[in-house]
């Protein structure tokens, strides 16, 4: 069994000071870096784009985990990808053509992953399965950082996981992850987990201690 890899989203960071905050993860564990783009459309706040992701590249050798709020998508994909994403997760309520951005992702070299709204069946995921390498449910509604888990989304990670059968998919859980609701989520078949605000918090100094918990709790 794979090990359980940790991504804090820089969206609970403080915004005045991305490099040293992005600094401050790499050192104290994470594993990857999940970057949440929002366009004030597709969910209702805005972000950041792919400048962030070209200005914290350089600063760590860590996987950038971009999520990617917006729609339409499509057109965003080749600045993402060049500002240096590894992993592009599109939503599958984001556009009509869900293959076609896949598709697009693979094409540009990186790893490409969908993302499931709280309320969207797993069916979505059917016809895709051989064009992921991730497949992001949320257990929040996206938009915000720092609500409560949707307790559904561990059912729905037992379900992914058993549609995604022996295929080397990651699945990746994001919202409302604390040490407290990560063993369900690890228990369901989750290896990536994302977590805002209970990685920065209690200061810089935490954020090592912050991240073991959770690892530990998986
Ligand atoms: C929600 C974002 C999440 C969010 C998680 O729209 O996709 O990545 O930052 O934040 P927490 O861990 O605070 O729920
Ligand atoms: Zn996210």
């Amino acid at each position: 069994m794979s090990s359980l890899l940790i991504a804090p989203s820089i969206l609970a960071a403080d915004f005045a000071r991305f490099g040293p905050e992005v600094e401050a993860i790499d050192k104290a564990g994470a594993d990857w870096v999940h970057v949440d783009v929002m366009d004030g459309h597709f969910v209702p706040n805005i972000s950041f784009g792919p400048e962030v992701v070209r200005a914290i590249r350089p600063l760590t050798s860590k996987v950038l985990d971009v999520h990617l709020m917006i729609a339409p998508v499509d057109p965003y994909l080749p600045a993402f990808a060049e500002a240096g994403a590894d992993i592009i997760t599109v939503h599958a309520e984001a556009g009509p053509h869900l293959h076609r951005s896949l598709q697009t992702i693979r094409n540009l070299g990186k790893k490409a992953g969908v993302a499931l709204n709280p309320g969207t069946p797993v069916s979505a995921l059917e016809y895709v399965l051989d064009d992921v390498d991730l497949i992001l449910v949320m257990s929040v509604n996206p938009g915000f950082g720092g609500q409560s888990f949707i307790p559904s989304a561990v059912d729905k990670v037992e379900r992914v996981k058993a549609l995604i059968a022996d295929r080397p998919i990651v699945i990746e859980v994001d919202g409302g992850v604390t040490a407290q609701t990560a063993p369900a989520i690890v228990r369901a078949g989750a290896r990536a987990l994302v977590a805002g605000s209970a990685v920065f918090r209690g200061g810089e100094s935490a954020y090592a201690d912050n991240i073991a918990a959770i690892r530990r709790a998986g």
